[in-house]
């Protein structure tokens, strides 16, 4: 997978991620991980920092947020936003199928599991970093159905071409692809947490599914 199609979107995207009306749904995201004072949580595919904001609120001062992500042109983008009072927030630059964070109290994908070829794997990876007891969120477009599926069905397919590179396939096979593999990723979440629940926003294009890794 390449990172250059986010370094080449970094600008503009950074703009599309923090518009007004994404607002609430990451909002929706940060409060499904339950977080509490203290806490330190991990965001995969953090792109620009617009989670941050949220998640910082959440974990307070004495908390940590890491923001985790392959671009080295979207860390800059969220370095930029960076605000010095508060919780410690740091960027790294990594792989997030092979995150290198362990134990922490939380974890946070938003647009990101449908990028993955093996979406399942990297949901392991995930849960592998959360101690027991710790929430697993993930924020993802997808097909809408019901009786405005329709009308909305560009806006979906324009969200995955903005949201994940598809090299030459087409907008169609693109949009299928993409919603083969957020499907995995959830799955592979079910399986691998209790306690899950699932929201559906933006007239059915967004789902937020969440689950607790197990202390048994
Ligand atoms: C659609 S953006 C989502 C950004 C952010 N989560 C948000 O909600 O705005 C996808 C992000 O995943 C990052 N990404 C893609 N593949 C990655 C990988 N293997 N490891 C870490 N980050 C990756 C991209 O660089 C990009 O910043």
């Amino acid at each position: 997978m390449t990172d250059d199609f986010y370094d080449r979107w970094a600008p503009l995207y950074d703009r599309v991620a923090r518009l007004p009306f994404l607002r609430s749904w990451r909002a929706s995201a940060a409060d499904a991980l339950a977080l509490g004072a203290g806490d330190t949580v991990v965001e995969m595919g953090c792109g620009t920092g617009a989670n941050v904001p949220e998640l910082r609120e959440r974990v307070g001062s004495g908390g940590r947020v890491v923001g985790l992500d392959l671009a080295p042109g979207m860390l800059a983008r969220a370095r930029r936003h960076a605000d010095r009072r508060g919780p410690e927030v740091s960027y790294l630059r990594g792989d997030a199928s092979r995150p290198p964070v362990r134990d922490v109290d939380a974890l946070l994908a938003t647009f990101v599991a449908g990028i993955f070829p093996d979406p399942a794997a990297a949901v392991d990876a995930w849960c592998d970093c959360v101690a027991p007891g710790g929430r697993v969120a993930l924020l993802n477009f997808q097909r809408p159905d019901g009786p405005l599926a329709g009308p909305l069905r560009p806006l979906f397919e324009g969200f995955v071409r903005l949201s994940a590179p598809g090299g030459r396939l087409s907008a169609d096979s693109q949009a299928d692809a993409f919603q083969r593999r957020v499907a995995a990723a959830r799955n592979r979440l079910a399986e691998r947490t209790i306690d899950q629940r699932a929201e559906i926003f933006g007239g059915g294009c967004l789902g937020l599914v969440s689950g607790r890794i197990s202390r048994a």
